[in-house]
């Protein structure tokens, strides 16, 4: 770990990113319906290895999340952690941690129940979260696809449809309309979050709607890119001076170290421009900034194509993630290198670790931080970073609430929220605008 007592730049922005269905409670999309249909199927398979579809990652603390993880409540999203209704409570949360910016999503199926009619008080309630934020100096940054879909969109088709893409650009539209007509102006957008989560849910087959099929995943990638350039044009003709951006999720895949190392790095480049570039190749020129969500070090070693050329056989190596996730903060500094070819601004748009242990969050938060700072000074136009996330949430199955990413506690009978002691390093952190020696 190095230390950097020099500050980051004067107007970086610092905050966490939410996502509606993981924090409001009470929404009902094709989430909520896959959930409640496969809750007792993830509840019976939980082990200490976690499958993710295309193989197992060992969890850290096993004995510790077996009761979670065996109760099918650990599975539904249910009332979440009741943001709808305490979402002042969470900024002020923010606030007093002296964060500078949040990113929250808009949950496209309360805006629009079907595709004939918008819910105008669900409109509003965003637009009030916004107007919010600004009011205590928080710059906003909104999310308009994390994930979820409205039950009508998805059961037409979702993003295989060739429709698809004008189907969400009216959806995008109503929401920069609404922010555009309530003053807000200059506002930032992640328009999709994580497209290549398409191969969740059409290669692996782990996120709804289960399917594997490598053409479809294709198709949905090339949709939701079409889908990102409408929603730019849209929202820069709303208001110009929006800033339109997506947030990628970038995977620091290393060749395995071996005298195969050069068949791996050529399968690395082989699958690349499928997994990690497919999205972004088509939609950079119309981005103002690089939204960059990483969580992810993978070494992959290409004689291993029976156990997924390995792609995860760095789980061993410590330190890891409650989830099997190894944590390697240097790549978050790799992968701002990587995108900063594209020659636009930067936004670390997700970076966070699930753990019970705090202690394992405030190294790897510090590390992070530290790795953001050596893009900087070599050069990468890095404008934030948001912290995933704010209050322990509600994790896509099959981690599910055992998922403990959050700065701040909650219980979910009574809905309090108490900071660990991560949060308070995050605020000196804030404060100082840098990690300074000793954090
Ligand atoms: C997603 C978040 C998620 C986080 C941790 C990211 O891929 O954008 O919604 O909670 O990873 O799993």
């Amino acid at each position: 770990m190095q230390n950097s007592n020099e500050q980051f730049p004067e107007d970086f922005l610092w905050g966490v990113a939410t996502a509606a269905h993981q924090v409001e409670g009470e929404t009902f999309n094709d989430w909520r319906s896959w959930e409640i249909a496969n809750a007792s199927y993830w509840a019976a398979a939980a082990g200490p290895r976690l499958d993710y579809g295309n193989g197992t990652l060992p969890m850290v603390n096993w004995l510790r999340l077996a009761p979670e993880a065996i109760n099918p409540d650990n599975y539904i999203s249910g009332r979440a952690i009741d943001n709808w209704n305490l979402w002042r409570e969470d900024i002020g949360l923010a606030e007093s941690l002296g964060m500078t910016s949040l990113r929250f999503s808009v949950e496209w199926s309360r805006i629009q129940p079907n595709p004939y009619s918008i819910n105008k008080t669900a409109l509003a309630h965003y637009v009030q979260i916004a107007q919010e934020l600004r009011s205590r100096r928080m710059e906003p940054i909104v999310t308009l696809h994390h994930f979820t879909k409205p039950t009508w969109f998805s059961a037409s088709g979702g993003w295989e449809r060739n429709e698809s893409p004008i189907i969400f650009e009216k959806f995008t539209q109503i929401v920069g309309r609404a922010m555009s007509d309530a003053g807000i102006s200059g506002l930032r957008y992640t328009v999709i979050n994580e497209p290549e989560q398409a191969v969740l849910s059409h290669l692996r087959g782990t996120h709804p709607p289960g399917k594997k099929n490598p053409y479809k995943y294709l198709q949905v990638i090339r949709h939701m890119a079409e889908g990102h350039n409408v929603a730019f044009d849209s929202l820069k003709d709303i208001d110009a001076s929006n800033q339109v951006a997506s947030a990628l999720s970038v995977w620091d895949l290393e060749p395995k170290q071996n005298r195969f190392e050069r068949v791996s790095q050529s399968l690395i480049s082989a699958i690349r421009p499928f997994l990690l570039d497919y999205f972004r190749d088509r939609t950079v020129d119309q981005m103002d900034f690089i939204g960059v969500n990483h969580y992810m070090h993978n070494v992959i070693d290409a004689f291993k194509i029976y156990r997924n050329f390995g792609m995860w056989q760095n789980s061993n190596a410590e330190p890891r993630s409650d989830l099997g996730w190894y944590l390697h903060p240097e790549s978050l500094h790799k992968v701002l290198l990587d995108v900063s070819r594209h020659k636009k601004p930067v936004m670390v748009t997700e970076s966070g670790v699930a753990t019970q242990n705090d202690k394992v969050r405030e190294r790897y938060l510090v590390d992070t931080i530290n790795a953001v700072k050596r893009a900087i000074d070599d050069g990468v136009d890095v404008r934030g970073f948001l912290h995933w996330t704010l209050v322990d949430n509600f994790e896509w199955p099959p981690i599910g609430w055992m998922g403990k990413f959050g700065l701040v506690a909650v219980d979910r009978e009574t809905m309090e929220r108490t900071p660990k002691p991560s949060a308070y390093l995050y605020r000196d952190i804030i404060k100082r605008n840098g990690v300074i020696d000793g954090n």
